[in-house]
């Protein structure tokens, strides 16, 4: 694998871009429209598709069917068969300017963007900057920035894009088309990871690619890491396999326990504690998980329209153990529990015996 999978599965259309339909639906209309704003910042969690969108734009906004072909104004997509197109994809075009703010924080990186603006494309229709963790630039260059969103010229588009758009000024992102990208569903990243694997004839077990992907948080460039990292093991992938990797308590493990708890079985409880952590895992992720996973159990129980949000974070079958636990909650008992749970989990961080405060509040519990 010469191309790291995230790279060579990054969506080439609007269309493959997972998870941000609204988004995708607005720019495909400016594009068919000729209606492209000269500034946008798109804000959310590490990769939910903002740097593969902004280049999109850049496409859309150059393409060179643009003009001649009907499809454009109909689909709004790039042909990604022009030149334009293709140089863009490659990374070779000059008019699209990408400039990583975490590393160029400064004033003097804004002037030069501030002088560069100002040239008209040398073969483009427009001249597109894309400026990323557009947060990270300093205090000083965020005037200089406003400058040149406040007036910029006919032939620029830019793009600011932050996973911490509250460290943007308002004076700046108020001058935007602003668009909040969403974590994807488990269910999507499971989808695209399926066709991944398919394509790449990688042998993975379908367990195994729900825990990818439920382990990538929303995130489809983490899961897509992980299965890349994961197929150069060149054998089978099972769950195992993925579990002992990411080094995760795993989803089945939290959910024996909670199990083992919620239907008051002390001494397999203790047991299973200690078998974990024979294992090699750490206990302290373990009740970390645990609280997790009670509090899913517990909010449901009071709120079952929960089980709409915690769709999109879950597989179906750990859904579906949620729901069964759920409904064997007694809310007095088990708010205490948690409780007990959480303050263990602050004396277990800094406790050279980690597992005992875990142990106590399940004996407490539970006695
Ligand atoms: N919405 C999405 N649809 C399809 N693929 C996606 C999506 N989001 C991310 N990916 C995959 O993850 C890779 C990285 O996405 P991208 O660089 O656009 O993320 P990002 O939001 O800019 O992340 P970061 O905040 O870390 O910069 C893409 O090349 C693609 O393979
Ligand atoms: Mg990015
Ligand atoms: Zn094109």
């Amino acid at each position: 694998m010469s191309l790291a999978l995230y790279r060579k599965y990054r969506p080439k259309n609007f269309e493959e871009c997972l998870g941000q339909q609204e988004i995708v639906d607005v720019l495909k209309n400016a594009a068919r429209q000729n209606k492209i704003s000269h500034a946008y910042l798109f804000y959310g969690p590490r990769g939910t598709g903002k740097t593969t969108t902004a280049r999109l734009v850049a496409k859309v906004a150059n393409c060179q069917t643009r003009k001649t072909d009907k499809k454009f104004g109909l689909l709004g997509e790039p042909c990604n068969h022009c030149a334009h197109c293709e140089e863009i994809d490659a990374g070779r075009a000059l008019d699209v300017v990408e400039i990583d703010a975490a590393s160029n924080r400064g004033i003097d990186e804004i002037r030069n963007l501030k002088e560069g603006i100002r040239l008209v494309p040398s073969s483009y229709d427009y001249k597109v900057f894309i400026i990323d963790e557009v947060h990270m630039l300093t205090r000083e260059a965020f005037p200089a920035l406003l400058k040149t969103l406040e007036e910029p010229p006919a032939h620029a588009i830019l793009i600011l894009a932050t996973t911490e758009s509250e460290k943007v000024p308002p004076t700046i992102t108020s001058r935007c088309q602003r668009f909040h990208f969403h974590k994807l569903a488990v269910d999507q990243i499971i989808e695209k990871l399926r066709k991944i694997s398919a394509e790449e004839k990688f042998k993975m077990d379908d367990d195994a690619l729900e825990l990818i992907a439920a382990s990538a948080e929303g995130s489809l460039r983490d899961a897509e890491s992980l299965l890349g990292q994961l197929a150069a093991l060149d054998a089978r992938v099972t769950a195992e396999t993925v579990e002992k990797t990411v080094g995760q308590i795993g989803y089945a493990r939290t959910a024996t326990l909670a199990g083992h708890i919620l239907e008051g079985r002390l001494p397999e409880a203790l047991e299973y504690v200690s078998k974990i952590n024979d294992g090699g895992y750490n206990v302290v992720d373990l009740n970390r998980e645990l609280i997790h996973y009670l509090r899913r159990v517990v909010s449901l129980k009071f709120d079952p329209r929960l089980e709409a949000i915690f769709k999109r974070e879950l597989t179906g079958r750990e859904l579906e153990q949620i729901k069964k636990h759920s409904a064997i909650i007694q809310p007095d008992k088990h708010l205490a529990l948690l409780k007990s749970l959480i303050r263990a989990y602050s004396e277990m961080r800094y406790s050279p015996f980690a597992t005992i405060p875990l142990e106590i509040a399940i004996i407490e519990n539970l006695k």
